[in-house]
């Protein structure tokens, strides 16, 4: 299947009260991992590029084109969507106009009328191409790619004004962090979450997927989250594989060529391909 916007899988999450994960892409190894986890899990899968990671890799145009060739080249027919993630206003229109999936437009550092105003833009230029929208009320607590958020808990009022905007999916601040979680997190907040989903039917967005511990997980998404974000948790994955590869000495090994970096980075690429598997199986993505 080639890539979808993400409307029909979210909503059929949010109905079937699982959730569908979204994974950060770095490169070539993580867009291999992350199809390669959804193709053998034969599930809906979601592949973002933040503003930092896109920059990395040679702008969104290279981005889509990298996943997109991936797609054909490793013959995935699991429904893939391309999605921004944590996009301001340029980033947001940019990626609109390049062709992505899906955009996350992150007004959370602005004054809540201007956010308003802002992802109604987005979402006239963005539905008028078939192209999803993500919104964001409150802020995820820590940083990621050099966006930071205080971490304040969505208000249910602006919750509900976000999704009257007409956002295909919306993340609200619920005491979730992006990164590693500091040792005394206070976990998430379900009170808040509960009001929210109380009165918005739109689905709603788990940042910070990483380091939350399972049972966390699982209850926000019988609550109505129905899309996870997950990013720190492969890197960690893929480091952790690495350094392993390191020190066992492979890279030294002549004979072998254990310095060539197909075989220097596969064990970090195959250990974000497992953590991308297992989250799939923590949200409860049902095979297709
Ligand atoms: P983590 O890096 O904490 O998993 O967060 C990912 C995320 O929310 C991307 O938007």
């Amino acid at each position: 299947m080639a890539l979808v916007n993400g409307n029909e899988i979210f909503n059929k999450a949010r109905e079937g009260k699982y959730a569908v994960g979204a994974f950060n892409t770095n490169n070539l190894e993580w867009t291999r991992a992350i199809l390669g986890a959804a193709q053998e899990t034969n599930t809906p899968i979601l592949i973002q590029t933040s503003m930092g990671a896109a920059k990395y890799m040679g702008g969104y145009e290279l981005c889509l084109h990298l996943v997109q060739d991936t797609i054909k080249s490793m013959g995935i027919t699991v429904p893939v969507v391309m999605h921004l993630d944590h996009g301001n206003y340029e980033a947001a229109k940019e990626c609109i106009e390049v062709g992505y999936n899906s955009v996350m437009f992150d007004g959370h550092d602005l004054p809540f009328d201007e956010n308003l105003e802002k992802t109604k833009e987005i979402v006239k230029l963005a539905h008028a191409k078939g192209i999803s929208v993500e919104a964001e009320v409150g802020s995820i607590g820590g940083t990621e790619d050099g966006i930071t958020g205080a971490g304040e808990l969505a208000s249910v009022d602006e919750a509900k004004t976000l999704a009257a905007t007409g956002v295909d999916y919306l993340a609200c601040g619920i005491g979730n962090i992006h990164g590693v979680y500091p040792e005394n997190w206070q976990g998430l907040n379900f009170d808040r979450l509960e009001e929210i989903a109380a009165e918005v039917k739109t689905p709603l967005v788990l940042h910070g997927g990483s380091g939350i511990p399972k049972e966390q997980i699982v209850k926000a998404i019988s609550l109505g989250i129905s899309k996870v974000n997950v990013n720190t948790e492969c890197q960690l994955a893929f480091a952790k594989a690495t350094r392993e590869y390191i020190e066992a000495g492979h890279d030294e090994d002549v004979d072998a060529k254990g310095y060539d970096p197909r075989k220097l980075m596969a064990p970090g690429t195959e250990a974000i391909k497992e953590t991308v598997k297992s989250r799939i199986g923590w949200f409860g993505t049902p095979s297709l």
